[in-house]
């Protein structure tokens, strides 16, 4: 077989099937389907509390899920822990760039990596981690409480990358950020695709998520309503009207 052929054969990396998640009364995702190929950026699209985190949430193993499946690289994983997953290589950059303010730059890394063990390693990835974020080699020694928005966004994904994911749960990374500072998120998002991470990248930014990714879902108010390639979704008058302004 050639390399063309190759390609053309895709291979799922994660599947969700026919999930249920509830908080309490609330059913928070409602028989949700989705399906990540190696390699992809697929995005998720929807408005405020459509379940988006849910979501990442319940891949990542921080919610349970009621009921459906979840498959990553063939495997069932829906009840596995969350430190778990991070071993097989799915990775969650949080919403709201949870960093540990009272910590530096470099430990909240080095916490990022707290699966693994070989040092040497684990030094390269952090030098890895400082070319790919050059802000934050410079602050390498300073509290991550005390970065600005951006940085701790750069951290909060940096951090996320140190367990060297295979698939990256990326949410909401442009929230609050200056338009300067979003694009040079999306390039490093751009750059990791390129580096053969895949990625589900939660923002409420459609049109430049809608640019980056491969294809997308819209989730309403728990349930997918509409998924299709992002070229397609970015003219679609639904999309349009609902998410594109
Ligand atoms: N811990 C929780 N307990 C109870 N309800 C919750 C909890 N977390 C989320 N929810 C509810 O679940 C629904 C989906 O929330 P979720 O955070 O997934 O939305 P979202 O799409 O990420 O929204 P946003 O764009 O505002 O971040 C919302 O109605 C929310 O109020
Ligand atoms: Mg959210």
């Amino acid at each position: 077989m050639n390399t063309d052929e190759h390609r053309l054969i895709k291979e799922i990396i994660l599947e969700l099937q026919d999930l249920d998640v509830n908080y309490g009364g609330i059913q928070a995702l409602k028989q949700v389907n989705l399906t990540i190929q190696k390699g992809e950026v697929v995005t998720l699209l929807g408005a405020n509390g459509a379940g988006k985190s849910t979501t990442l949430r319940a891949i990542s193993k921080i919610v349970n899920p009621q009921s459906g499946a979840i498959l990553y690289n063939g495997r069932n994983i829906t009840r596995r822990q969350a430190h778990e997953v991070v071993e097989m290589g799915i990775a969650h950059s949080p919403e709201g760039r949870r960093v540990l303010a009272k910590q530096t730059v470099l430990d909240n890394l080095l916490l990022g990596a707290y699966i693994r063990s070989n040092q040497a390693e684990i030094k390269a990835d952090i030098q890895q981690q400082f070319e790919l974020f050059p802000r934050l080699a410079q602050r390498r020694h300073q509290l991550a409480g005390t970065l600005s928005g951006g940085e701790q966004q750069m951290l909060a994904i940096a951090r996320a990358l140190m367990s060297k994911p295979k698939l990256l749960l990326l949410d909401e990374p442009s929230l609050g950020l200056a338009p300067a500072i979003v694009l040079e998120i999306f390039s490093i998002i751009e750059n990791l695709r390129g580096s053969g991470v895949t990625i589900l990248l939660v923002e409420q930014n459609a049109n430049l998520a809608l640019q980056i990714a491969d294809r997308g879902y819209v989730l309403e108010a728990g349930s997918i309503t509409l998924t299709g390639i992002a070229s397609d979704l970015i003219h679609d008058e639904r999309v349009k009207k609902a998410y594109l302004g």
